[in-house]
């Protein structure tokens, strides 16, 4: 039976603007994503975050539920909007305060908090002047996670300085089905490497302020190659360079790899890297968060038609890797993640790594009693769970695993409609329901082991 060791962490994770709402309370700025939800066509339904699960006044009823289930620990985001208001200058105390409360909360009850100072709720501000497009916004960066850092110092057990900077670089600016709604190859590019930078500023700013774990988390897809015609791997392997090795490759070996720069050369000359830029971005790091969802088959000869983020990559056709399909149609493929982390590893062998988010949305029925029997999103999170344990057994040093979510939420262009979490938010009244898999991780929790 597949057990863990004692020290590895089990979790939950959420995101500021998925489930905080209270958008104009407390001093916080307007950030990408409101204007962005805002903005008729950009979201489905036209829902936006305004409201979520009201996480910012309903903040100690999730913190109890956390503390029932059991975890170890609590990955969420601070919403930079909240902390400074319009991106520069001092803090804005009652932003500060709310975090802080949290924390405490959490360490009340027993629970290492784990904090994600980047999740995508850019201020407004700041876009207005360029965004991640703009190298300042990484030194900008730096000021907040210095604020942030300060506030919170060691009561905070882990820090990642972003979430995903491929979503943020390649969906925000690329294909632009993302806040800010940019679709433009160079500027994707730009934006990556100003994220890159300021993860690596941002490291340098939580360094002066805590002792605490530091890295960065990251979606490093699971590709495989649909075969093993030269078309085929070609287009394989820069999607695999552009997709993901264009972020950990400077990070963890301070350069970006051939492949990278000649794939995206008819977009960027990369005047954008500065000297020095790559020391900084390569500074030391505690871990590598990777976020896992699924993984897909890769073939060459496709076009694309329209705005497509796989800058570099434009010919690949993304293939479903069986049709077994989550409620956002991506196959379930529990393998995918063992492979993953065994490839992650391979490339890195010096870091820890972590599973940072790993979840599904599922069509969720009400049965009359109330209930949600969600047997299908258990066998998800069990297989999964399963799969970490397959890398551990393989040796690679996983040290964590959080589940997303721990609430249904605002997800992002699908807005409430994608059901994430083991606990159900019922948006009119706002009362949370407790799923069958809410239970089930709950029981696993206790001891730790996996059936056969
Ligand atoms: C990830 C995001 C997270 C959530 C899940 C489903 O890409 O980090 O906020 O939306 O996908």
């Amino acid at each position: 039976m597949p057990t863990f060791p004692e020290d590895f962490v089990f979790g939950a994770a959420t995101a500021s603007y998925q489930i905080e709402g209270a958008v104009h309370e407390g001093g916080r700025g307007t950030s990408i994503w409101d204007t962005f939800s805002h903005t008729p066509g950009r979201v489905d339904r036209g829902d936006t975050g305004d409201v979520a699960c009201d996480h910012y006044h309903r903040w100690t009823e999730d913190l109890d539920i956390l503390a029932e289930l059991g975890v170890d620990a609590y990955r969420f985001s601070v919403a930079w909007p909240r902390i400074q208001p319009t991106g520069v200058g001092s803090a804005n105390q009652a932003g500060l305060d709310f975090y802080s409360r949290l924390v405490d909360g959490l360490l009340a009850r027993g629970i290492t908090p784990f904090v994600t100072l980047y999740h995508w709720d850019l201020p407004q501000t700041l876009e207005d002047k360029g965004g991640w497009r703009d190298r300042d916004t990484a030194y900008r960066f730096a000021d907040y996670a210095d604020l942030v850092a300060r506030e919170l110092g060691d009561r905070v057990g882990e820090w990642a300085t972003l979430n995903e900077p491929w979503c943020a670089a390649m969906l925000g600016y690329g294909s632009g089905v993302h806040a800010p709604g940019v679709a433009n190859p160079k500027a994707a590019l730009d934006a990556s490497h100003h994220l890159n930078l300021a993860h690596g500023l941002g490291v340098q700013a939580l360094r002066a302020s805590t002792t605490s774990p530091v890295g960065i988390v990251v979606n490093v897809h699971q590709l495989w190659p649909a075969s093993d015609s030269e078309q085929d791997m070609d287009a394989w392997a820069r999607a695999d360079a552009v997709g993901n090795w264009m972020y950990l490759d400077p990070i963890l070996k301070g350069r970006y790899d051939d492949l990278t720069l000649a794939a995206t050369a008819k977009h960027s000359s990369w005047e954008v890297i500065a000297d020095g830029d790559l020391d900084i971005i390569s500074q030391p790091i505690d871990f590598v968060g990777l976020n896992y969802y699924s993984g897909q088959y890769v073939a060459g000869g496709g076009t694309s038609e329209g705005h497509t983020p796989w800058v570099g990559a434009e010919d690949a056709r993304f293939i479903l890797a069986n049709d077994h399909l989550t409620d956002m149609g991506w196959a379930i493929i529990p393998r995918g993640l063992t492979d993953l982390l065994v490839r992650v590893h391979e490339r890195y062998p010096d870091i820890d790594l972590i599973v940072s988010e790993n979840g599904a949305a599922m069509v969720d029925v009400v049965s009359d009693d109330g209930a949600i029997h969600d047997a299908d999103r258990i066998a998800y999170l069990e297989g999964h769970i399963g799969a970490v344990a397959d890398a551990l057994a393989l040796g690679v040093p996983v040290k964590g695993y959080y589940e997303w979510s721990l609430l249904d939420n605002f997800e992002w262009a699908l807005g409430c409609s994608k059901r994430f979490g083991i606990v159900r938010v019922d948006y009119d009244t706002q009362a949370r329901t407790w799923k069958d898999s809410a239970k089930w991780y709950q029981s696993f929790l206790a001891t730790r082991t996996l059936g056969e």
